[in-house]
Formats: structure tokens, sequence, C-alpha cells
């Protein structure tokens, strides 16, 4: 007799360049994980992508929103091809799922695990822990705006930011939610109110107004440029981060890179009501310098595999892969040549599930 299970469906987008070989691993990693709990992970594989684009002149099929939104959750990898512009790859495919699901936080764990040689002298993992919690609905990338007398000399282009009142109280809420959590609870919140006068002022006041609630958790502003300088110079005074979408872009980058490499990095793209599937996804691209090499770091996209176990309530797992991950990095287990060694995609994902205990 086996015990009653839960079916979980997710749709598997692997995209393009290493997304099609971190995606396998993470996969595999999964499967493993939850091998003994009473349910079961079915993986649906949709070719979408640039290579689908260069063939029928779209990312995904017409009905691909209508189709995911029938999942619990989405897997993907990285989109972008050399020979398709990277915003129509992003344009078509990400930020689509991520606004008609309404994907509004984005999460972004940035930790130098132990044993990772990070580029920052003199800093381990205990000072380099910091989760951020990116808007990702709206902001710098709303994608309003357009183009004016195309090709001619007094050409014009308007990218216009979009903040609303809603759109930022429900990510301060969400992140000052996270930060009372963590043991010792601290939110920094990224600004640029001196010279971005309406919007940035709005996100502070909202800040402001949602810091009220929260009165144990020590809250501080910073202007994006110094945020950034203190997390190369001062990392530990960091924990919990709340920055809008194009400044949580950029500053994730560099938390990835901190923390060893952009290849460890996992994001997670999360509808905190459920009322739509959530996606998750290394942070990495398909970087096309070594994809079809077989030397990709799969850590990202295990990481970010774990995180979607998470939200899909199997904490357990989550958790187990996690400490894998912690014990190969950790423990002199193969390295891929982003972190120095000479290991295969295939040799790290071994190493992770053989660390399964
Ligand atoms: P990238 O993240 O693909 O690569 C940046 C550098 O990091 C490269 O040198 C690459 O080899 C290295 N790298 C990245 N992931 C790695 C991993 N797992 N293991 C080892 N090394 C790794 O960013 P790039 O080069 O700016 O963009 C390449 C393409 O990816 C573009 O078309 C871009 O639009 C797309 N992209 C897609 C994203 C997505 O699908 N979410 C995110 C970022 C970029
Ligand atoms: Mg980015």
């Amino acid at each position: 007799m086996t015990s009653p299970s839960t079916t979980y469906r997710i749709a598997v987008i692997a995209g393009d360049g290493i997304g099609t070989e971190v995606i396998p691993a993470g996969i595999d990693v999964l499967q493993r994980a939850v091998r003994d709990e009473p349910c079961v992970l079915e993986f649906t594989a949709f070719p979408w992508g640039c290579e689908y684009y260069q063939r029928t002149g779209t990312m995904m099929s017409a009905d691909a929103l209508d189709q995911l939104q029938a999942f619990d959750a989405i897997y993907l990898g990285a989109v972008g091809a050399p020979g398709v512009p990277d915003h129509v790859s992003v344009w078509e495919l990400i930020l689509p799922i991520r606004q008609r699901f309404d994907q509004y936080v984005n999460l972004r764990p940035m930790r130098l695990l132990n044993g990772v040689p990070g580029p920052l002298a003199g800093r381990g993992p205990a000072d380099i822990d910091m989760i951020c919690v990116r808007e990702n609905s709206e902001g710098e990338y709303a994608g309003l705006g357009g183009r004016l007398h195309r090709g001619t000399p007094h050409e014009v282009a308007e990218q216009t930011g979009l903040f609303t009142r809603r759109g930022i109280d429900r990510i301060a809420r969400f992140a000052f939610e996270l930060a009372a959590r963590r043991p010792n609870p601290r939110l920094a919140s990224a600004t640029k109110s001196n010279a971005l006068q309406h919007s940035m002022v709005l996100w502070d006041e909202t800040l402001d107004a949602v810091a009220a609630d929260f009165p144990d958790v020590a809250f501080r502003k910073y202007h994006v440029d110094a945020l950034a300088a203190r997390m190369v110079t001062h990392p530990g005074t960091l924990d919990v981060i709340v920055a809008s979408n194009l400044f949580g872009d950029i500053l994730t980058d560099l938390g990835a890179a901190i923390s060893g490499s952009l290849g460890v990095a996992p994001g997670a793209n999360i509808n905190p009501e459920r009322h739509h599937p959530s996606m998750f996804e290394p942070i990495h691209g398909s970087a096309p310098d070594i994809a079809g090499r077989g030397i990709a770091n799969p850590i990202g996209a295990i990481w970010a595999g774990a995180m979607m176990l998470d939200h899909l309530g199997l904490t357990a797992a989550h958790d187990r892969i996690v400490r894998a991950i912690e014990r190969v990095v950790g423990g002199g287990g193969p390295r891929t040549p982003d972190l120095g060694g000479s290991a295969t995609t295939r040799d790290v994902t071994t190493a992770v599930i053989d660390a399964l205990v």
C-alpha cells in the first residue's frame, strides 16, 4: 500500500543556451529529493525560447499563458540567443509571464556558501547572507513608452517608470514580513529619492508608512548607489533588502558576484496570493559563451528548484537540497570552472544527489 500522494504539475521552460543544461540537472535533483515524500512531481516541457522564435516568429505559442495558468509552478532556465534581440526574448516571454501571473515579488537570496572563494578579501559566509525582495510587476520595467521618428536624426525614445502606492505597499509588506521572521530583523530599502523626486519619494513615503506597522524591524533607507557600495564594503550590515524592479535587478547581480558566481544564485518570481503559478529560475542568463560544453554551474538552477518545492509546501525537501549543495561546495566536492574547478554540470549534479540525505 502506498500512502495517498499529491501530484504537483510543473511547467518547464528550459529555454536557450545553458538553460537546457541546468534545468535537466535541477529536475533530477528535485525528483530524487522527493523520492520518500508522499507526492509526485509531474514535469511538462515546453519548447519555448529563441529557437522556437527563429522557427515560428514568436517566443511562445499564442495560448502559452492560458496553458501555463493550469500548472502549480513554472521552472524556467534562461532565454536569449545570439541573433534574437534581448528585448524580444525578455518582452515576449519573461516579462509577460511575470506580469500576467502577477508575480510581483522577485525573491533572490545572496549567500556566500562555505567553501566558495568569494571575491571580497577578508569576507566569509557570515558576512554575505542577504536576500533581496525585488518589485517585479511595475516600476522601471513597466514597459511604457515608445519611439518616435525612427531612424531620423531627431528620433526620440521615452521609457516611463510606473510606480503605484498599491504596488509599493504590497512589496513593502512582503519585505517587512520576511525581515520580521529573520533572527535579527533588519530591512534596507534601496531608494534614489534625491534625484528621482517623484517615483522614489512615493517609494520612500510608502515604505515609511508600512514601517510603522513593523516596529520590531530595524528599517533604513539607502540611496541605491551607496547601497551598492555598502554591499561591497560592509555586507555584514545588510540582511533583507527591498528594491524597485531595476534597482533590484542590478543589486542582485552584484550580490551574486560577491557570492562567488552568477552560476550559484537562485531566484523566485512569486504570486503570494497563489491565484496564479509562481516561477522559479536561476538568475543567470543563457551564457552563450559557455553553452553546449556541459560546464555550466547547475547550482543556481538546483537551488531555484528547491525554492519551488518550498513554495509548494515541500519544505523538508527544500532544506535537504540546500544542505546537499552546502555539503558539496563546502566539502571539497566537484566544482565547475566558474568556481575555479574543472568539473562538469553532470559531475556537480551527481554529487548533489549523492549528498542528499
Ligand atoms: P549571463 O548570465 O548569461 O552570463 C554572464 C556571465 O556569467 C558569462 O560569462 C557566463 O558564462 C557566466 N555564467 C552565467 N551563468 C553561469 C553558470 N550557471 N555557470 C557558469 N557560468 C555562468 O548574462 P549575459 O551574458 O549578459 O546574457 C546572455 C544572454 O542571456 C542574453 O541573451 C541575455 O538577454 C540573456 N539573459 C536571460 C536571463 C533570463 O532568462 N532570465 C537573465 C539574464 C540574461
Ligand atoms: Mg538581471
